[in-house]
């Protein structure tokens, strides 16, 4: 069966990146037809708005979408594409893996969690205000509900079903945040109770942070609400290599959208020098998704192979490689 997928290349180095991975997925014969559209600031400037309505009816048709990174103006402009998409599609659960990478030096060999971030909730959504008229107090409201806390932490727990794993962590904030971050913490008890097969622990979110720098290799699978996901899903990546190396997925009732986490790179744009692992790894995340795992563990091992020759990997991680020439020499360990 043949997958239709919104193809958004995105600003800056999206397109360079975009490429090389649909390179890859072809010569690996991933069953995909690729619908391209505009987002971002290159949309913005083509066609005056950087979320285009055709772009829109693509995705309400195909509901798939690989995204390479968008350009946000900074302190005016439009909004931030990204949020807007996550939020007309209620994209709720952010899914961030980190694991360590056979070639990337790194402080832990032993790094596999899988982190869960609430993603339209929380301190994140930014519902500001100035509370005096001379600017000098601002005040930030938080939004849990027990509806989205359920289902992100649901999502968890079926990951973890699924994929064979032991452990769910929720991370919270509860002895000080009693309400918001409270009644998350109280639903991930009332959740964890339909998955006994699965051990449920609960960790405030400063004592984690600490733990994921001492001891890694204790987390399996991580939910938490949006703002702390935020934070620790960069720790994370952090971890394994950083950001260059991270895919991430963004999962609705009825849409997907996997995204790299990095952004769109501009001092390197157009100079084939990016990095294409992250988005690679979030198009595996999207043949994991529609259940072809055994072609994107095919290619992850390829990419892996390739990450451990400093000859041939990008130069973010000191190799000599280009974008297209790691392309290529991932295509030739398929
Ligand atoms: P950035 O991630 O674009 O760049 C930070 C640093 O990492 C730069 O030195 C860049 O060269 C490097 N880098 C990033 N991705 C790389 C790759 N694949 N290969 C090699 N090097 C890589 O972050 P920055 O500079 O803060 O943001 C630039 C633009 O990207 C902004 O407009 C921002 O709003 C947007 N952005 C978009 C995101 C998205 O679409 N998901 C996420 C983060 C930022
Ligand atoms: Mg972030």
């Amino acid at each position: 069966m043949i997958h239709d997928v919104v193809l958004i290349p995105g600003d800056g180095i999206g397109p360079e990146i975009t490429d090389a991975v649909v390179r890859i997925l072809d010569a690996a014969g991933a069953p995909l037809r690729y619908h391209h559209a505009l987002a971002g600031m290159g949309a913005f400037q083509a066609t005056g708005n950087p979320l285009p309505e055709e772009t829109i009816q693509l995705i309400d048709q195909y509901r798939l979408v690989l995204k390479g990174p968008l350009e946000t103006p900074v302190g005016g402009g439009f909004r931030s594409i990204n949020v807007s998409l996550r939020q007309r599609y209620n994209l709720y659960s952010n899914i961030r893996p980190a694991k360590t990478l056979a070639g990337i030096a790194t402080p832990f060999r032993d790094v596999d969690l899988v982190l869960f971030r609430e993603n339209t909730q929380g301190l994140y959504i930014g519902h500001e205000k100035w509370i005096d008229v001379d600017h000098n107090h601002a005040e930030s409201t938080a939004v849990v509900t027990r509806e989205a806390s359920e289902r992100i932490i649901t999502a968890a727990f079926e990951f973890a079903r699924k994929s064979g794993r032991k452990t769910v962590h929720l991370v919270h904030k509860a002895n000080i945040l009693k309400l918001t971050s409270g009644l998350f913490l109280q639903i991930g008890r009332e959740v964890a109770e339909r998955y006994r097969d699965i051990a449920f622990r609960d960790i405030i979110v400063d004592n984690m942070a600490m733990q994921m720098v001492i001891k890694p290799s204790q987390f399996d699978v991580v939910v938490t609400t949006n703002l702390f996901g935020d934070i620790l899903s960069d720790l994370a990546s952090g971890l394994v290599g950083g950001l260059g190396l991270t895919g991430s997925a963004n999962i609705g009732y009825y849409c997907a959208m996997f995204e790299a986490v990095h952004g769109s790179a501009p001092d390197i744009a157009g100079q084939n020098k990016a990095n294409p692992t992250a988005l690679l790894f979030s198009a595996l995340m999207l043949l994991d998704h529609i259940g072809d795992t055994e072609r994107a563990s095919r290619i992850r091992s390829a990419t892996e192979a390739v990450l451990a020759d400093p000859n041939l990997r990008t130069g973010d991680l000191g190799g000599k490689g280009s974008t297209s020439s790691f392309a290529e020499a991932v295509i030739g360990r398929l």
